[in-house]
């Protein structure tokens, strides 16, 4: 079998202008909303990665008629011709959105069977908040062997989630707006992504109102036209770029981006030491004199993130002092601390909680992504050290990272991507 590396020349620092893509997790919610159009939906900024190919794969199973020109970064999809409620055991365990079908054929079909989804390991991922859902909706909900049989057309109704879910949240308003009647969903998820599926939504005809704060309402309503919608930037992608330049000790302009998304990470790279300054769609981030220690914790929006949890305490690996870093979302987000111990990291785990002690150099070594945002902070890690890094299982950053390593060498890094044999 044949598999992809990343080689990393360390060291080199990040300068000029680069832009951000299309949300991942944004259009692999509004990917299978559009299945609830009752005509055709063209979806712009689509990210030409991994997960949506898989999704573009589902639709056509099930029987959408879907056009996807990754050039273009532009899918249409012709809902009408769904006929399967069914998505196979070899599709949904590649991925952790494809929980998103439950709720949209359910609201499409009033039937869904979608087995358990898979996704990266970072830790246990329930969806009782999801069944609880669709259970409060009115649906039937059973286990058939791994997957989750749903039947019986959603009514409206109050639904307070018991934790805070992104998933739970976007899966309830999908089964809901095609409902018989209204819908409440409390302590609902705020994330920008929650908001754009909104939009979206809203865009074709539906009435979603209050997403980004934590009660949103939804009027049921029988029919939805088919539209064109463009995704949001990616905030996590942002994200990513600006660390690797704070990272390299660098200088760049990320555009095409919303810099209010990015509110928890700008504050603690300013906390830091970090330059940042904003301006409309743009973000420029420029290393000031040192990179002090922080304490983070991730939260849901608008707290830290937990995706950028990953790149930030590979960062951090390099602070002045000691930090400490809470990973409160996920139980198992901390493999990219372990592997950069082999990259001289002084790093203590104790549960959720990282203690990293600074060091004042990192040296290149080999290492193994275990999970997309683990890559991605292996990248940084290969970007900040001395020598050569290589990081394997590039599949996981191909699944959500569109053209990573081509935006980080026109900026100036020195990666490359080979296939050998294993
Ligand atoms: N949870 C439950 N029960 C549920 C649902 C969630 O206990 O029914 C728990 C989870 O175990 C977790 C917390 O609630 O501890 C939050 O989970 P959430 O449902 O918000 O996460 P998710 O929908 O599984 C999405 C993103 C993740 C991102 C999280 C948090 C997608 C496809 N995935 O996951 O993205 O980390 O929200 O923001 O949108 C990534 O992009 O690398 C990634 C993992």
């Amino acid at each position: 079998m044949t598999v992809q590396k990343l080689v990393i020349v360390g060291e080199k620092q990040l300068k000029g202008e680069t832009s951000v893509s299309g949300g991942k997790n944004s259009s692999l919610a509004i990917i299978p909303a559009a299945l609830l159009a009752d005509g055709p939906c063209t979806i712009e900024n689509v990210p030409d990665i991994q997960d949506i190919h898989v999704f573009e794969t589902i639709l056509r199973s099930l029987g959408a008629e879907v056009s996807y020109q990754p050039a273009e970064r532009l899918m249409v999809i012709d809902p009408r011709t769904v006929s399967s409620c069914t998505v196979s055991y070899d599709l949904a365990r590649q991925l952790r959105a494809s929980y998103y079908f439950m709720g949209a054929l359910l609201g499409r079909l009033g039937e869904a069977n979608v087995p358990l989804p898979g996704g990266c390991d970072i830790g246990a991922r329930p969806i009782d908040q999801h069944r609880k859902a669709f259970t409060a909706l009115g649906t039937q909900v059973s286990d058939t062997g791994g997957a989750l049989a749903l039947k019986g057309n959603p009514v409206g109704t109050r639904i307070n989630f018991d934790l805070v879910t992104v998933g739970g949240t976007i899966n309830a308003m999908l089964a809901a707006v095609r409902a018989k009647g209204n819908t409440v969903l409390s302590n609902a998820a705020r994330e920008p992504h929650v908001v754009d599926v909104a939009n979206f939504l809203n865009s074709i005809g539906a009435r979603v109102r209050g997403a980004g704060t934590d009660t949103i309402r939804i009027e049921g309503r029988g029919h939805l036209r088919g539209g064109i919608y463009t995704v949001i930037p990616d905030q996590i992608e942002t994200g990513t770029l600006m660390i690797a330049a704070a990272a390299t000790r660098g200088d760049v302009v990320i555009r095409d981006t919303i810099p209010t998304h990015m509110e928890a990470l700008t504050a603690k790279l300013l906390e830091m030491g970090v330059k940042v300054t904003t301006d409309d769609d743009v973000i420029r981030v420029q290393f000031g004199d040192i990179h002090r220690n922080l304490q983070i914790s991730t939260q849901e929006y608008p707290g830290f993130p937990t995706d950028l949890q990953q790149p930030i305490s590979a960062l951090l690996t390099r602070a002045k002092g000691t930090s400490v870093v809470t990973e409160n979302i996920f139980s198992n987000r901390f493999k990219h601390l372990q592997e950069m111990e082999r990259m001289g990291a002084l790093v203590r785990i104790s549960g959720n909680v990282a203690t990293i002690e600074g060091v004042t150099q990192l040296r290149g070594a080999q290492v193994s992504a275990s999970d997309l945002r683990c890559g991605a902070a292996l990248v940084i890690a290969g970007l900040m050290a001395r020598g050569t890094t290589e990081v394997d299982h590039v599949e996981y950053i191909d699944r959500g990272y569109e053209q990573l390593e081509e935006k980080l060498n026109a900026l100036g890094a020195d990666i490359t991507r080979t296939t050998v044999e294993e």
